[in-house]
C-alpha cells in the first residue's frame, strides 16, 4: 500500500480538495486497493469540520463529493505512517519541517512539484478570496494529481 497525505493550513479548502481529486483519479485507474489517501492541516482551527462550502460546491461541479471529509491536524506520527507528505504551500512545508521527526522516511514535497502544466510552486490559499480562487485551486490540483500518480507508478507500483 502506498500512502499519501495532503497537507494545507486549515484542512478545509486545498488539502481536502486534493484528497477528493486524487481519490477519484486513483479509483478511475483501478488503484484504490494500492493507494491510501488522507489530508490534514498544520493548524487545529477546523478540526472535525467538513470542507468549506465553497470548496465543496466547486468540487461537486466536477463530480467530486467531499461532504464526508472532516478536518484533522497533522502530527508527528503521520511522517511514519505515510510515504508521501505533500504540502500545498511553502508555509505549510515550513510548519511540517518544524514537527517532522529526524528519522522519518516519508517523501516530503510541495505538491505542485508534480504539476506538468503549471509552473507555480504553491497552491494559493483561496480562503479569503472569491469563487474563481476555488476553480483555480481545482485546476492546479487536477494537474499535480496526474503527475503524482505517474510518480507513484514509476517508483512504487
Ligand atoms: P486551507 O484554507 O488551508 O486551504 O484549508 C484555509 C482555511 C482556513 C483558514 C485559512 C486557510 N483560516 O484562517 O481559518
Amino acid at each position: 500500500m502506498v500512502k499519501v497525505l495532503f497537507v494545507c493550513l486549515g484542512n478545509i479548502c486545498r488539502s481536502p480538495t486534493a484528497e477528493g481529486v486524487f481519490r477519484r483519479l486513483v479509483e478511475e485507474q483501478g488503484l484504490d486497493d494500492r493507494i491510501q489517501i488522507d489530508s490534514a492541516g498544520t493548524h487545529a482551527y477546523h478540526v472535525n469540520s467538513p470542507p468549506d462550502h465553497r470548496a465543496q460546491a466547486a468540487a461537486l461541479q466536477r463530480g467530486i463529493d467531499m461532504s464526508g471529509l472532516r478536518g484533522r491536524q497533522v502530527d508527528e506520527g503521520d511522517f511514519y505512517m505515510f510515504d508521501y507528505v505533500l504540502a500545498m504551500d511553502k508555509s505549510n512545508e515550513y510548519n511540517l519541517l518544524a514537527i517532522s521527526p529526524p528519522d522519518h522516511d516519508a517523501t516530503m514535497r510541495l505538491f505542485m512539484e508534480y504539476a506538468e502544466s503549471w509552473s507555480d510552486d504553491e497552491v494559493p490559499d483561496p480562503y479569503y478570496g472569491g469563487d474563481a480562487g476555488f476553480e483555480r485551486v481545482l485546476d492546479m490540483i487536477e494537474d499535480a494529481a496526474e503527475g503524482l500518480l505517474a510518480d507513484i507508478r514509476k517508483h512504487h507500483l
